[in-house]
């Protein structure tokens, strides 16, 4: 095959095996500064065909040049020593070393382990101030950081290295638009430095700002490769989907699930949070969950929207304030001390950090789906009825289309998307009164999130309390009947979902970080 001369990686019939062929004879090419975007659903394989480029794992058959000399990386060190390097889908920095030591840590040992800690923080420094995150203290632990602010680090860690290759894998899935408008501009000098970029992303808005080229992936198989500007939303999605699927919704919009205007009011109260706190995440929430309705809770990242839910889900215990539940008359306060005591009271939380605290990656999709769910499923003797968990599983991993060899499958052999929907499918079938939905479309195509939109709308449709954070503005408003703006840790504002703006959203996001916050309360704003 003919390779351009401007080309900085081909490769040529690559072939992957796992259990089954999982890429088959991709001929791919990427020219100095171009970003080409991979583009395909959950599981097409482009997270495995950037993992050969970076070196994670080996091809089965085929080759790869990288500026047309012949390019075998054996390990990402190699792969990095030829100066391509990934940021990869799920996260991979060290959670209980600092920022600074995550950002330098090739450096850390080279002076027979002597540090130098004020050259370590001037340069973790310099490499946040790239990405607009100089507020950000060097020496907190990552742990200490939410997802997006850690997606944030790891990619500052890349750019801190010399690169001619950049693989992003979801880079924007946990950021907010100004957060993915300050890596654009970046992406935009990398480009101009004549560095190659491969951009995989399920969002077709950031593809068309960001991208030269786009390459789709279908089953393991390399169907196009086109120019961005040509390519209508349509064409993709075809190209994407195949012929053999129809009502694949055709734009990056999200129709509503079911109508706003016919949804009844919402029912009972199932949850109220009195004065709600936790020190140094949020403080003084006053709110009230109520069955058959979607409460959406908006806000920049860091505003406390993820330290919220865990806290109502035990995960972290409140220290100030109370919930006060149906089930006793709201007569008791309770804060829960651990997740086992808020599911005991009917709450369940799907977390957005699913390789951290959500899934077992060695065991079973099964053994995922069904934890927790286990002393229920015992029959008569004691023994657990394997019949019945595997219809249930079965018929969750078909509603949400999870692609798997069978249901014996360790979770870590499935694609990033599909590792979402297993934790998905494990809430679903606990049944509980309150679910709560931290970023349930992250790393999921286009299809797989109006599934998920769907369940959840069904599960309020149920009578479900359900509550969901989402950073995409329009999968907010898609899924809300009602949407609350956490800003600096404080409720700045709370809004019918059909009437409200994004201006107004965006608005309520920043009220708590401007000057002059200090001792003021939040004064809560209700749309007409
Ligand atoms: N280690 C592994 N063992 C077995 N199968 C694997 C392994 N890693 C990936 N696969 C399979 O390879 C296929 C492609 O996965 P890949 O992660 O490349 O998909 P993807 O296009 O990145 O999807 P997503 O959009 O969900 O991230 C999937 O069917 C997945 O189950
Ligand atoms: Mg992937």
């Amino acid at each position: 095959m003919h390779t351009p001369p401007s080309a900085l990686l081909a490769t040529r019939g690559l072939d992957k095996q796992f259990a089954a062929p999982v890429l088959r004879g991709v001929d791919f090419t990427l020219n100095r500064g171009e970003i080409h975007a991979l583009m395909g659903s959950n599981g097409a394989g482009k997270s495995t065909l950037c993992n050969i480029i970076a070196g994670i794992h080996q091809p089965s058959g085929g080759s790869l040049l990288l500026e047309g000399g012949r390019y075998q990386p054996a390990s990402i060190r190699d792969a990095e020593a030829a100066g391509v390097r990934m940021v990869m889908q799920e996260l991979n920095l060290f959670p209980n070393l600092s920022i600074a030591e995550n950002l330098c840590f090739r450096q850390l040992g080279n002076r027979a382990g002597i540090i130098n800690r004020h050259t370590l923080r001037a340069r973790a420094r310099e490499a946040l101030a790239r990405l607009q995150l100089d507020d950000l203290d060097p020496d907190l632990p990552v742990a200490a950081l939410g997802v997006g602010k850690q997606q944030l680090v790891e990619i500052a860690r890349v750019l801190a290295q010399p690169v001619k290759l950049l693989i992003l894998d979801e880079p924007t899935a946990a950021l907010t638009d100004p957060q993915i408008d300050q890596l654009f501009l970046q992406l935009d000098a990398l480009r101009q430095s004549g560095v190659g970029v491969i951009y995989i992303s399920h969002r077709m808005s950031e593809i068309q700002r960001v991208a030269d080229r786009v390459s789709v992936l279908r089953d393991g198989v390399l169907v196009a490769t086109e120019t961005a500007r040509d390519l209508d939303i349509d064409r993709l999605v075809h190209l994407m989907a195949g012929p053999a699927m129809v009502h694949v919704p055709a734009t990056g919009a999200t129709p509503r699930p079911s109508g706003a205007k016919s949804r009844p009011p919402p029912g009972a109260v199932a949850l109220r949070l009195e004065a709600f706190g936790r020190r140094g995440a949020f403080s003084d929430i006053n709110l009230e969950l109520h069955r058959g309705e979607v409460l959406g809770i908006g806000g920049l990242i860091g505003a406390g929207r993820t330290e919220l839910l865990r806290a109502l889900f035990g995960a972290d215990s409140a220290d100030s304030g109370w919930l006060r539940l149906p089930a006793d008359g709201f007569s008791h306060r309770h804060r829960f001390r651990s997740p086992r005591q808020a599911i005991a009271a009917g709450i369940g939380l799907v977390v957005e950090d699913r390789k951290g605290q959500g899934l077992l990656l060695d065991k079973s999709i099964a053994m995922n789906i069904s934890l927790g769910k286990l002393p229920q499923l015992h029959n008569g003797l004691g023994v657990v009825d394997d019949t019945a968990i595997t219809r249930n599983c079965e018929q969750l991993c078909d509603t949400l289309e999870v692609k798997r060899d069978s249901l014996a499958q360790a979770v870590n052999q499935l694609s990033g998307g599909n590792q979402q929907k297993v934790l998905i499918a494990r809430w679903l079938l606990q049944d509980l009164d309150i679910v709560l939905f931290d970023e349930p479309g992250r790393g999921v195509d286009a299809r797989a999130k109006l599934r998920i939109q769907q369940l959840i709308r069904e599960l309020a449709a149920r009578g479900k309390a359900v509550v969901v954070v989402s950073s995409e503005t329009e999968e907010l408003l898609a899924l809300s009947d009602r949407v609350i703006v956490l800003s600096n840790g404080r409720l700045a504002g709370e809004f019918d979902a059909n009437t409200v703006t994004e201006e107004d959203l965006l608005a309520a996001s920043f009220r708590y970080y401007s000057q002059g916050q200090q001792g003021r309360r939040p004064a809560v704003e209700t749309s007409p």
